[in-house]
């Protein structure tokens, strides 16, 4: 037994293997691009998004709204630790799921893609096995809505300028939160991969009419 204390890593989570990583960076693209040029969504940008009010017919580039994505492989978190120093981080870290999960390679599903004017990401849909791995203290938003376990579980795409990550899980989690209180968003149409769904304020859904499925490792990540 070591005297030392195990070092946790900044976060756990599910890390994407650079192929799937990339495509799904390419079907985000996609549908950013797509997205700019639909008729509902270009008629609200200019709000939303930011868009010059001088020019608002001018189509908006989201891919350079959303400026900050991550550098190197996509991940999907599972519990923040900080280090060990976040609420709940040595007991996440101290289940023996997660220790023989560690290193094991997975297929996660993608359900949809969203987007509101702070980020950009994919929803990800966890296996009964997968949300063994879940912790049970991340889908809650503040103050005191708690969603059903495995909601805020997501891949984040990008954030716009000056949003921090954190920002995509719990704009996930506004979007489950309108969906338990039986708002599943406003049909806008089909477009490639699914339809899309507006649900006000800048928030907007592609649920995938075929599901994305991506090979990833569970393990952590230490900055
Ligand atoms: P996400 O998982 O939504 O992408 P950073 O680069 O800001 O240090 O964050 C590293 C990773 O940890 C990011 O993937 C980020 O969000 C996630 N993250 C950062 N802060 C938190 C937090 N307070 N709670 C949950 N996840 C966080």
């Amino acid at each position: 037994p070591s005297l030392e204390k195990d070092f946790l890593p900044l976060y756990y989570g599910w890390f994407l293997s650079k192929r799937s990583s990339e495509s799904l960076r390419k079907t985000g693209q996609a549908f950013l691009d797509e997205l700019a040029n639909i008729k509902a969504f270009k008629k609200e940008s200019n709000k939303y998004f930011g868009q010059p009010p001088e020019e608002p017919k001018l189509k908006i580039d989201l891919t350079s709204y959303f400026v900050k994505r991550p550098p190197g492989v996509l991940h999907c978190t599972t519990k923040f630790t900080d280090f060990g120093k976040a609420p709940g981080a040595d007991d996440y870290a101290q289940q023996d799921i997660v220790k023989t999960s560690y290193g094991k390679s997975f297929f996660l599903t993608i359900s949809a893609l969203f987007i509101t004017p702070r980020t950009a990401g994919a929803r990800v849909e966890m296996s009964e096995q997968q949300i063994l791995l879940w912790p049970g203290d991340v889908d809650v938003l503040q103050p005191a809505v708690s969603l059903p376990k495995g909601s805020r579980a997501h891949i984040t795409l990008g954030c716009a300028s000056g949003v921090e990550a954190v920002q995509t899980g719990l704009d996930l989690l506004e979007f489950a939160k309108l969906e338990k209180a039986g708002n599943k968003g406003e049909e806008v149409g089909e477009i490639g991969g699914g339809k899309l769904f507006s649900f006000g304020n800048g928030m907007w859904m592609l649920l995938l009419s075929k599901k994305i499925e991506v090979r990833a490792i569970f393990g952590g990540y230490y900055g």
